[in-house]
């Protein structure tokens, strides 16, 4: 059993982790307008994506702070000479774990962009601890919770993971793992504690994710019909880097080869980013 995470649910903690969509009625849900945009004949190129190249190291520190707001308080990450640290420390105390779920979790890092995209090509170069029930995630998120999401499961550390979600108001539960996958890596260096550099490549059509510059998976708009609605993101998007505890609930938990054992684990773990760069060719 796979599940992938809606970054939401570390933000929020509320949703309940079901596997099975329901199937409603055939019904294609109506998408928001894309706000923010105008008109449609109005839209350009350069009013949805604006090219950006970040080096995430401190000599750098002008344009991080132009371009990331953090979303976690500050002393959760750290813009060093060796790249943008995102921590993950251990919760204070005692901490037991019953039926594979942790009682504390952990609050990671996580920023954001201060732009938003509609389509375009992200490649976020980074790694992420090989630790059992941590999770390192470079996602684009929408307000309407469209997410494309990246994510490396410390449980997992020969594979990574792709997942799209993009809500339809006939769903009665996230989808977890129904657009999720579960990837290879190509290079020699096969572990998200190694340094990659992934790309989404994102346009109206199709989303395509690389690592290390080669083709991995594509994902046509077509295909992410479920509960009698298309479930494509579309609708501007931040970055958001993140890692995360996954070690409750139980779903989440077992998705991540969780709990953290913190008996085992460094009392503080991280994602570390070395570039952010968008290029806009759509
Ligand atoms: C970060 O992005 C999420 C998703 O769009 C949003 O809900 C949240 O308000 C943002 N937080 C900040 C501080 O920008």
């Amino acid at each position: 059993m796979r599940f992938a995470t809606l970054s939401g649910l570390m933000l929020s903690g509320t949703f309940c982790i079901l596997l099975v969509g329901a199937s409603g009625p055939g019904y294609l849900g109506s998408r928001p307008g894309l706000t923010g945009l105008g008109e449609h004949h109005a839209r350009t190129v350069s009013s949805a994506c604006t090219p950006v190249s970040i080096s995430l190291d401190s000599s750098h520190a002008p344009e991080f702070k132009e371009h990331f707001v953090p979303v976690s308080p500050a002393g959760s990450y750290e813009l060093g000479s060796n790249g943008l640290q995102l921590f993950l420390d251990r919760p204070q105390g005692k901490i037991a774990t019953k039926q594979n779920v942790n009682d504390k979790v952990a609050e990671g890092a996580t920023l954001n962009s201060t732009f938003t995209l509609l389509y375009g090509t992200v490649t976020f170069t980074f790694s992420g601890p090989a630790t059992p029930g941590v999770v390192s995630a470079a996602i684009l998120i929408a307000d309407q919770h469209d997410e494309i999401d990246i994510e490396l499961v410390g449980g997992d550390p020969k594979h990574w993971q792709t997942n799209v979600f993009a809500p339809s108001p006939r769903d009665e539960q996230p989808l977890f793992g129904v657009f999720g996958q579960i990837e290879n890596y190509l290079s020699e260096e096969k572990s998200v504690d190694a340094t990659h550099s992934y790309t989404i490549d994102w346009n109206e059509d199709r989303i395509q994710w690389s690592v290390d510059g080669s083709l991995i998976r594509t994902l046509h708009k077509g295909d992410t019909k479920k509960n009698g609605a298309l479930h494509y993101p579309a609708h501007p998007a931040r970055l958001q880097l993140g890692i995360w505890d996954a070690s409750s609930p139980a779903g989440t938990s077992e998705w991540a080869r969780g709990p953290i054992n913190w008996n085992e684990a460094p009392r503080r773990m991280s994602a570390t980013f070395d570039n952010i760069e968008v290029k806009c060719p759509y």
